[in-house]
Protein backbone atom coordinates (compact mmCIF):
# COMPACT_ATOMS: atom_id res chain seq x y z
CA UNK A 1 0.00 0.00 0.00
CA UNK A 2 1.45 3.53 -1.10
CA UNK A 3 2.37 5.61 2.43
CA UNK A 4 -0.17 8.16 2.99
CA UNK A 5 2.66 11.19 2.73
CA UNK A 6 3.81 9.75 -0.82
CA UNK A 7 3.74 12.09 -3.29
CA UNK A 8 0.94 11.05 -5.92
CA UNK A 9 1.99 11.13 -9.56
CA UNK A 10 0.78 14.85 -10.62
CA UNK A 11 -2.98 14.45 -12.09
CA UNK A 12 -2.52 18.11 -13.25
CA UNK A 13 -0.79 17.65 -16.62
CA UNK A 14 2.49 18.81 -15.27
CA UNK A 15 5.35 17.09 -16.58
CA UNK A 16 7.38 16.45 -13.47
CA UNK A 17 5.37 15.48 -9.89
CA UNK A 18 6.71 17.73 -7.79
CA UNK A 19 8.77 16.89 -4.86
CA UNK A 20 7.85 19.69 -2.57
CA UNK A 21 7.09 19.34 1.55
CA UNK A 22 6.42 22.09 4.06
CA UNK A 23 7.37 22.49 7.58
CA UNK A 24 5.20 24.83 9.92
CA UNK A 25 7.78 25.26 12.58
CA UNK A 26 7.04 25.85 16.32
CA UNK A 27 10.27 25.56 17.76
CA UNK A 28 13.11 26.69 17.52
CA UNK A 29 11.59 29.94 16.99
CA UNK A 30 12.10 33.37 18.29
CA UNK A 31 9.68 35.78 20.59
CA UNK A 32 9.54 39.80 20.17
CA UNK A 33 12.53 39.66 22.79
CA UNK A 34 14.98 37.46 20.43
CA UNK A 35 14.53 34.82 22.76
CA UNK A 36 14.19 31.49 21.35
CA UNK A 37 10.52 29.77 22.13
CA UNK A 38 8.23 27.20 21.72
CA UNK A 39 5.37 28.94 19.88
CA UNK A 40 1.61 27.47 20.83
CA UNK A 41 -0.37 25.87 17.96
CA UNK A 42 -2.93 27.85 15.96
CA UNK A 43 -5.80 25.80 14.91
CA UNK A 44 -6.58 28.55 12.08
CA UNK A 45 -2.56 28.33 10.97
CA UNK A 46 -3.29 24.63 10.66
CA UNK A 47 -6.54 24.78 9.48
CA UNK A 48 -5.51 27.17 6.91
CA UNK A 49 -2.13 25.38 5.76
CA UNK A 50 -3.91 22.16 5.19
CA UNK A 51 -6.05 24.17 2.47
CA UNK A 52 -3.20 25.65 0.88
CA UNK A 53 -1.49 22.63 1.06
CA UNK A 54 -4.10 20.77 -1.13
CA UNK A 55 -4.22 23.44 -3.56
CA UNK A 56 -0.25 23.47 -4.13
CA UNK A 57 -0.15 19.56 -4.32
CA UNK A 58 2.54 20.17 -1.05
CA UNK A 59 3.17 16.70 0.26
CA UNK A 60 4.00 16.19 3.37
CA UNK A 61 2.41 18.80 5.58
CA UNK A 62 4.55 18.63 8.91
CA UNK A 63 3.67 20.55 12.28
CA UNK A 64 7.08 20.93 14.26
CA UNK A 65 6.27 20.65 17.87
CA UNK A 66 8.06 19.33 20.72
CA UNK A 67 5.56 19.75 23.22
CA UNK A 68 3.38 16.92 24.09
CA UNK A 69 0.10 18.66 24.82
CA UNK A 70 0.15 20.82 22.31
CA UNK A 71 0.88 17.46 19.45
CA UNK A 72 -1.81 16.05 21.11
CA UNK A 73 -4.07 19.77 20.15
CA UNK A 74 -3.01 18.77 16.30
CA UNK A 75 -4.14 15.10 16.67
CA UNK A 76 -7.59 16.76 17.93
CA UNK A 77 -7.54 19.17 14.55
CA UNK A 78 -6.57 16.22 12.04
CA UNK A 79 -9.51 13.59 13.72
CA UNK A 80 -11.95 16.77 13.65
CA UNK A 81 -11.14 18.03 10.03
CA UNK A 82 -10.76 14.36 8.87
CA UNK A 83 -13.60 13.12 10.08
CA UNK A 84 -16.27 15.99 8.85
CA UNK A 85 -17.45 15.09 6.15
CA UNK A 86 -19.50 18.17 5.51
CA UNK A 87 -16.68 20.14 5.79
CA UNK A 88 -13.88 18.27 4.72
CA UNK A 89 -13.80 20.16 0.80
CA UNK A 90 -14.06 23.26 2.28
CA UNK A 91 -11.43 22.87 5.20
CA UNK A 92 -8.92 20.42 3.13
CA UNK A 93 -7.89 17.24 3.98
CA UNK A 94 -5.40 16.23 7.33
CA UNK A 95 -3.97 12.61 5.72
CA UNK A 96 -0.84 14.74 4.44
CA UNK A 97 -0.08 16.15 8.00
CA UNK A 98 2.44 14.69 9.75
CA UNK A 99 3.73 16.09 13.24
CA UNK A 100 7.42 15.88 14.18
CA UNK A 101 8.79 16.48 17.79
CA UNK A 102 11.81 18.54 15.83
CA UNK A 103 13.42 19.72 12.72
CA UNK A 104 15.82 16.83 12.92
CA UNK A 105 12.70 14.24 12.67
CA UNK A 106 11.13 16.36 10.56
CA UNK A 107 14.36 16.21 7.56
CA UNK A 108 14.67 12.38 7.97
CA UNK A 109 11.11 11.75 7.60
CA UNK A 110 10.85 14.42 4.55
CA UNK A 111 14.22 12.50 2.79
CA UNK A 112 12.24 8.84 3.48
CA UNK A 113 9.21 10.09 2.01
CA UNK A 114 10.09 12.63 -0.85
CA UNK A 115 12.92 10.07 -1.97
CA UNK A 116 16.07 11.98 -1.37
CA UNK A 117 17.43 14.28 0.99
CA UNK A 118 15.59 18.17 0.36
CA UNK A 119 17.10 21.01 -0.09
CA UNK A 120 15.86 22.92 2.99
CA UNK A 121 14.75 26.42 2.00
CA UNK A 122 13.72 29.01 4.95
CA UNK A 123 11.39 31.91 4.72
CA UNK A 124 11.68 35.14 6.48
CA UNK A 125 11.14 38.36 6.46
CA UNK A 126 14.00 39.64 7.26
CA UNK A 127 17.15 40.94 4.85
CA UNK A 128 19.58 38.63 5.59
CA UNK A 129 21.69 39.16 2.53
CA UNK A 130 22.40 36.42 0.36
CA UNK A 131 18.70 35.58 -0.06
CA UNK A 132 17.64 32.99 -2.80
CA UNK A 133 15.37 34.20 -5.65
CA UNK A 134 12.26 32.25 -5.93
CA UNK A 135 13.39 31.53 -10.14
CA UNK A 136 16.26 29.21 -8.37
CA UNK A 137 13.80 27.84 -6.04
CA UNK A 138 11.04 27.24 -8.77
CA UNK A 139 13.95 25.41 -11.21
CA UNK A 140 14.86 22.87 -8.34
CA UNK A 141 11.17 22.02 -8.08
CA UNK A 142 10.77 22.03 -11.73
CA UNK A 143 13.91 19.71 -11.85
CA UNK A 144 12.18 17.34 -9.74
CA UNK A 145 14.38 18.13 -6.63
CA UNK A 146 13.34 17.36 -3.13
CA UNK A 147 12.15 20.73 -1.64
CA UNK A 148 11.67 21.48 2.63
CA UNK A 149 9.78 24.75 3.00
CA UNK A 150 10.42 26.01 6.83
CA UNK A 151 7.77 28.62 7.80
CA UNK A 152 8.56 30.13 11.41
CA UNK A 153 5.70 31.26 13.82
CA UNK A 154 5.75 33.40 16.45
CA UNK A 155 8.18 35.89 15.07
CA UNK A 156 10.07 33.73 13.39
CA UNK A 157 12.68 31.01 12.50
CA UNK A 158 15.40 30.97 15.22
CA UNK A 159 19.03 31.71 14.07
CA UNK A 160 19.24 28.18 14.55
CA UNK A 161 17.34 27.58 11.93
CA UNK A 162 19.10 29.55 9.02
CA UNK A 163 22.02 28.39 10.27
CA UNK A 164 21.09 24.65 9.19
CA UNK A 165 19.10 25.28 6.22
CA UNK A 166 20.56 25.54 2.45
CA UNK A 167 18.83 28.66 1.32
CA UNK A 168 16.95 31.78 2.35
CA UNK A 169 14.33 32.84 0.43
CA UNK A 170 13.69 36.23 -0.56
CA UNK A 171 11.45 37.91 1.40
CA UNK A 172 7.92 38.71 0.25
CA UNK A 173 8.27 42.89 0.18
CA UNK A 174 5.09 45.18 -1.20
CA UNK A 175 7.53 48.09 -1.24
CA UNK A 176 6.77 49.70 1.83
CA UNK A 177 9.02 49.03 4.18
CA UNK A 178 6.87 46.57 6.36
CA UNK A 179 6.76 42.99 5.11
CA UNK A 180 6.44 41.21 8.22
CA UNK A 181 3.24 39.42 6.92
CA UNK A 182 0.76 36.90 9.21
CA UNK A 183 2.66 33.35 8.50
CA UNK A 184 -0.66 31.87 7.04
CA UNK A 185 -0.37 34.73 4.15
CA UNK A 186 3.07 34.24 3.90
CA UNK A 187 2.41 30.74 3.25
CA UNK A 188 -0.04 31.07 0.81
CA UNK A 189 2.03 34.00 -1.35
CA UNK A 190 5.12 31.89 -1.11
CA UNK A 191 3.55 28.40 -2.46
CA UNK A 192 2.08 30.42 -5.30
CA UNK A 193 4.80 31.88 -6.26
CA UNK A 194 6.90 28.31 -6.01
CA UNK A 195 4.15 26.18 -7.85
CA UNK A 196 1.34 28.01 -9.18
CA UNK A 197 0.58 26.36 -12.59
CA UNK A 198 0.67 29.68 -14.73
CA UNK A 199 4.47 30.12 -13.10
CA UNK A 200 5.69 26.64 -15.06
CA UNK A 201 4.30 26.35 -18.14
CA UNK A 202 7.40 24.62 -19.56
CA UNK A 203 6.40 22.05 -16.85
CA UNK A 204 2.51 21.77 -18.61
CA UNK A 205 2.09 18.90 -20.95
CA UNK A 206 -1.22 19.23 -23.18
CA UNK A 207 -2.79 15.51 -23.21
CA UNK A 208 -1.50 13.44 -25.71
CA UNK A 209 1.08 15.18 -26.78
CA UNK A 210 4.87 16.36 -25.51
CA UNK A 211 4.24 20.04 -25.90
CA UNK A 212 4.93 22.49 -23.09
CA UNK A 213 4.78 26.02 -22.45
CA UNK A 214 7.29 29.15 -22.68
CA UNK A 215 8.99 30.53 -19.40
CA UNK A 216 7.94 34.13 -18.61
CA UNK A 217 8.62 34.34 -15.24
C1 LIG B 1 4.90 36.60 11.92
S1 LIG B 1 6.05 36.13 10.68
C2 LIG B 1 7.56 36.50 11.43
C3 LIG B 1 8.08 37.75 10.90
C4 LIG B 1 9.50 37.85 11.38
N1 LIG B 1 9.85 39.15 11.80
C5 LIG B 1 10.53 37.20 10.46
O1 LIG B 1 11.66 37.23 10.80
O2 LIG B 1 10.16 36.61 9.45
C6 LIG B 1 6.06 34.39 10.74
C7 LIG B 1 6.61 33.69 9.52
O3 LIG B 1 5.93 34.09 8.35
C8 LIG B 1 6.83 34.03 7.23
N2 LIG B 1 6.96 35.38 6.68
C9 LIG B 1 6.43 36.51 7.21
N3 LIG B 1 6.70 37.56 6.43
C10 LIG B 1 7.40 37.09 5.36
C11 LIG B 1 7.97 37.69 4.21
N4 LIG B 1 7.87 39.01 3.99
N5 LIG B 1 8.63 36.92 3.33
C12 LIG B 1 8.74 35.58 3.52
N6 LIG B 1 8.21 34.95 4.62
C13 LIG B 1 7.56 35.69 5.52
C14 LIG B 1 8.13 33.46 7.77
O4 LIG B 1 8.07 32.05 7.67
C15 LIG B 1 8.07 33.87 9.22
O5 LIG B 1 8.87 33.04 10.01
Amino acid sequence: MTHPCTPSPDSRGLAAPRRVAVALVHHPVRDRNEQEIAASVDWVDFFDAGRVTLVYGVNPLYVVHPVESQKALVERLITHGTKDDRTSETRGRFDHAVIVDSLDECLAHAEGVLGGRPLVVATTARRLGGQRPYAQVRASIDRGEPVLLLFGKASGLSDSVFERSDAVLEPLSGGTGFDHLPVRGAFAIVLDRLLASDRHPDALVAPGTSEGGQEHG
